[in-house]
């Protein structure tokens, strides 16, 4: 029992590959959330607890002294890994976590498919509150007497709650990094999965979502669901005798570290390299994971139609896409992955010259050559069906002095820079086709000036201030 500040979440700062000689290689952990609060907490001793999710990952942890996981050269704060069951791990992470909970809160399902909560679910449901509880017990050892948790999103849904139980001197947070569903959406789930899945959360202190429209779904929830006690004034949920506040908190951007990491020698070959290749055509960028919630086939469909309506533009513009791999043991994702290639295929079958590339897609991991498109762009491009913020959105405008921003109204992110962005509704492929014909031929001065106030909403909120001040609301309590 040592931490006064703890950090829970299923992904770590770092993950390990056992290499070909049977050395462990370390790299950064992937994601938004991961590199939020990598931020946040460099440099405190705050004890950042994660599952091993690799073979490497399970390695490193068996050999680790006392938990703590040795992080090498690496600047982050003290780790300790879960090593999990693989087949709970699988249950909790895959099809718990990944294909139900991210499903509800994205709006996902293709309702007159999936979902269908049978015995197979259940057993997987079992899976997920034996991972929660892991985490919940691995805290309690950890925690020193009225520690500070931050417990982090979907996965670790039922932790706030059995924490408390084994821990009740805790003061404990939990942040959601996605969306919430409205009521009736998220009432597609069991009864008691959906009321096990809030009172989770509610065992929390501190509930923290991106925006005030997650925060309100979530409070509605526990409303509706629940017969919980809703203050929306005050932003309170009172439920079996406790209160739960619930805080706001909309992640932005370190400004200064971006633009550092964006002029790295790296970044500037790349730059040199996509000028070479786009030459003085305009040029149109999209950066995602690709999940399913990123709407990135709707958003080639859209670029097809502008090729078709627009034919001036034709040699001129160039569409550079990068689409990275993510949770490919989902063969939806895998699906999902191909259906893009497939696409950009046909899109460059049909529109490409001998001396233009209309379209350039890009699945393979590189976000030294993402950071230098961004520095390029002139238009940008981010299209979610529902995202929690989306930090691309906020990334771009700091690097490029000149892109103009096409963004779903559907991304947590558009209530900051809705104002400065060509707002698009996500499932609407022509007005999307439109808002990037629009956004190519806003004028310079315009640009110019959208960028500025894009730059301040886009840095208000750097991850320092974000974790520091949910820290301030427990210390509070
Ligand atoms: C994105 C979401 C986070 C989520 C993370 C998980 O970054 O915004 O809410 O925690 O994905 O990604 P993973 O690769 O670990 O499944």
């Amino acid at each position: 029992m040592s931490s006064s500040v703890l950090i829970a979440s299923n992904r770590g700062p770092v993950s390990f590959a056992i290499a070909e000689d049977g050395s462990l290689t370390m790299a950064r952990g992937a994601g938004g959330l991961v590199s939020g609060l990598t931020e946040a907490v460099k440099g405190t001793d705050a004890l950042w607890i994660c599952a091993a999710i690799s073979e490497g990952d399970r390695y490193a942890a068996r050999k680790a002294p006392n938990g703590r996981i040795d992080k090498g050269g690496y600047d982050i704060t003290p780790v300790r890994m879960l090593d999990i069951p693989p087949a709970t791990f699988d249950r909790a992470y895959n099809s718990v976590a990944n294909s139900t909970l991210w499903y509800v809160n994205h709006l996902l399902y293709n309702t007159s498919l999936a979902p269908q909560f049978d015995t197979t679910f259940r057993r997987e449901w079992q899976a997920y509150r034996d991972y929660n509880d892991a985490f919940a017990t691995a805290l309690a050892e950890e925690a020193a007497p009225w520690a500070r948790v931050m417990v982090q999103d979907y996965h670790l849904a039922l932790t706030p709650l059995m924490l408390r139980e084994q821990r009740p001197d805790l003061r404990i947070a939990h942040f959601s990094h996605t969306p919430w569903a409205p009521p009736e959406y998220f009432s597609l789930l069991p009864d008691d999965v959906a009321a096990e899945v809030l009172t989770g959360i509610l065992g929390a202190d501190h509930a923290g979502f991106l925006t005030g429209r997650w925060a309100s779904a979530f409070m509605d929830c526990c409303e509706v669901i629940l017969g919980a006690t809703v203050d929306r004034e005050r932003r309170t949920v009172r439920y079996d005798k406790r209160t739960t506040q619930i805080g706001v908190h909309p992640l932005g951007v370190d400004g200064e570290a971006l633009l550092a990491r964006a002029t790295a020698p790296d970044v500037e070959s790349h730059m040199a390299a996509l000028k070479d290749l786009i030459g003085d055509r305009k040029l149109i960028v999209r950066v995602d994971r690709t999940e399913l919630s990123k709407n990135i086939l709707r958003g080639l469909t859209a670029y097809r139609e502008f090729l078709e309506k627009h034919p001036e533009w034709h040699g001129r513009v160039v569409h550079l896409a990068f689409a990275y791999p993510s949770r490919h043991d989902l063969p939806e994702y895998r699906e999902y992955t191909a259906a893009v290639q497939r696409c950009a295929k046909e899109i460059e079958d049909e529109y490409a010259t001998d001396d233009w590339d209309p379209i350039i897609l890009h699945v393979r991991d590189d976000y030294a050559r993402s950071l230098a498109a961004y520095r390029l762009a002139d238009v940008l491009l981010v299209n979610p069906i529902r995202d929690g913020m989306n930090l691309v959105a906020k990334e771009g405008p700091i690097l490029s002095e000149r892109c103009a921003l096409v963004l779903s109204r559907e991304a947590g992110a558009a209530a900051e820079l809705g104002q400065d962005s060509l707002l698009v509704n996500p499932f609407d492929i022509s007005g999307t086709a439109a808002a990037l014909h629009e956004a190519l031929l806003l004028p310079e001065t315009e640009r110019i000036r959208r960028i500025a106030r894009l730059r301040k909403a886009s840095t208000a909120m750097p991850p320092r201030r974000w974790f520091e001040e949910q820290l301030a609301a427990l210390a509070a309590r």
